[in-house]
């Protein structure tokens, strides 16, 4: 039986919900009604968002005008709340370099912003590589992660001299030191380390457990097989460590825990080989708030954090301290991002609570279905001050687990043909959306200072015909 099957029974409908969200079921954790339905939490809404004349505003743009103009669903980009985490993160760790994770949400735009702000960029596919290389992004600002890089994907980034290779295997090792002998280049890799760390994320997301298909283990000694292989390649030239533990974390143990420890490695090799490694790379993880009284993790105190943990170890082993770099995905795009949808059917059932579908769904955010996220939604089109009424807002898939999101209190007088905006989409909804029921994905558009573009167009019924027979 799967994991997420559940046994017939009495509780049969209540189970069914424990098993989709792995929590409880909704009776168990009624949200508590907010003091004011209209308010835009600052720590959750985009840092230009507001209210002008009861509509939301993002950018200095109406999304009434949005939605006109560009119509719905339809993912709004705020520019300048985007610029200014990657200004956050680079302040924070300004002795060290900070990459910019691009699954988080990557298009050509993006790399641009990603590269005026002065940041690296990851990828991990030959397609995100090919989005960056589009804009000339620099190669040579680039890391490149996976854990099955195809033999195509590794030559590409030998070719053009993508900055660092984060190795997640023996193979990968092989491979690399063959191409870079055929290209004749001496690519900089990194080794990613399982650290052995549980991070308190869901499952799905959670990266430097033992039993995961990520990293080369720490505690099996793989990492150090590792270091030896690319040791004896003189065609490779290992540069340090890298670990990731998972993503949305919000409890910042486990970040330091996974320095320590790659730290330690580092003091183990310079034993061993007799090598200093110059550089660790610390992944990304940095969870964001997406509903009220959630704790994000202060930037700065990490910086500050992971750079002693990694000093004091380095220093009492003797070590020059490493060059840092982290990866922050989410935590750039994640809050800068807001999902305008328009209400159609409002359902109520009686008792229960309101079901209010939009037109879009768990294509353009999988997130609730996959994970049991949670997101802050309010009515935008206008404000009202009609009672609180429970209701969970679903989409328009053939499927009952698509939710955008599974409780929230909406205004009572709500009606087809509001606009609904929903926080904290930036990061992994356009980059996990997907055709299901054949709905087009939304079109991006970047508001900043009054103004609207388009960065990603709306796909159209073209685009979903395109390449059949
Ligand atoms: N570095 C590496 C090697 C990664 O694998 C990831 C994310 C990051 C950095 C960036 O992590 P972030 O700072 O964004 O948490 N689809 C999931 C998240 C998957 C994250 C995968 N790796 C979600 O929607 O929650």
């Amino acid at each position: 039986m799967s994991r997420f099957a559940h046994p017939a029974g009495d509780m049969h409908a209540a189970s069914a919900i424990v098993a989709v969200t792995g929590g409880a079921a909704p009776e168990e954790r009624p949200p508590h009604t907010p003091a004011d339905l209209n308010a835009l939490e600052p720590a959750i809404w985009p840092r230009t968002s507001g209210r002008i004349e009861g509509a939301v505003t993002i950018g200095g743009v109406d999304v009434r005008d949005l939605a006109k103009e560009y119509g719905t669903p339809l993912y709004v980009v705020d520019e300048e709340d985007f610029r200014s985490r990657c200004r956050d993160y680079r302040t924070a760790f300004h002795d060290g370099e900070v990459h910019y994770a691009g699954k988080a949400f990557l298009c050509r735009e993006v790399a641009r912003w990603i590269d005026q702000e002065g940041l690296g960029l990851d990828v991990c596919s030959a397609g995100e590589l090919a989005v960056a290389l589009s804009v000339g992004f620099p190669p040579a600002r680039m890391t490149l992660h996976g854990n099955n890089k195809s033999l195509a994907e590794l030559e590409k980034a030998v070719e053009v001299g993508v900055g660092h290779i984060v190795v997640d295997s023996y193979e990968e090792i092989a491979r690399l030191g063959y191409l870079a002998e055929r290209h004749g280049v001496r690519p900089k890799v990194m080794i990613r380390v399982t650290v052995g760390v549980e991070a308190h994320t869901h499952e799905f997301i959670a990266t430097a457990h033992d039993d995961q298909k990520f990293g080369l283990s720490l505690s099996s000694g793989a990492a150090a097989e590792a270091v030896r292989r690319i040791l004896a390649l003189p065609q490779l030239e290992l540069v340090g460590l890298h670990s990731h533990i998972g993503s949305q974390i919000t409890d910042t143990a486990g970040f330091e825990v996974a320095a320590r420890r790659l730290a330690r490695l580092l003091v183990q090799i310079k034993e061993e080989h007799g090598v200093v490694l110059p550089e660790l790379d610390l992944g990304g993880g940095y969870g964001i708030p997406y509903v009220a009284g959630d704790e994000a993790p202060d930037i700065k105190v990490i910086a500050d954090g992971l750079r002693e943990i990694v000093t004091k170890v380095c220093e009492s082993a003797g070590l020059p301290v490493p060059h840092l770099t982290v990866e922050p995905g989410r935590a750039i795009a994640g809050l800068a991002g807001i999902t305008v949808y328009e209400a159609g059917t409002v359902k109520d059932v009686e008792g229960l609570r309101t079901y209010v579908s939009v037109d879009g769904g768990m294509s353009d955010n999988i997130r609730t279905a996959l994970y049991g996220a949670d997101y802050t939604a309010v009515l935008a089109s206008r404000d009202s001050d009609a009672r609180p009424m429970l209701s969970r807002l679903v989409g328009k898939h053939c499927e009952s687990g698509d939710m955008v999101v599974r409780d929230l209190w909406l205004p009572a007088d709500l009606v087809p043909g509001d606009l609904i905006a929903v926080a904290g989409t930036g990061a992994y909804c356009r980059s996990l959306a997907n055709n299901y029921n054949y709905l087009p994905k939304p079109a991006v558009v970047a508001v900043s200072k009054g103004r609207a573009r388009v960065i990603v167009r709306r796909e159209t019924e073209e685009d979903l015909l395109r390449g059949q027979l």
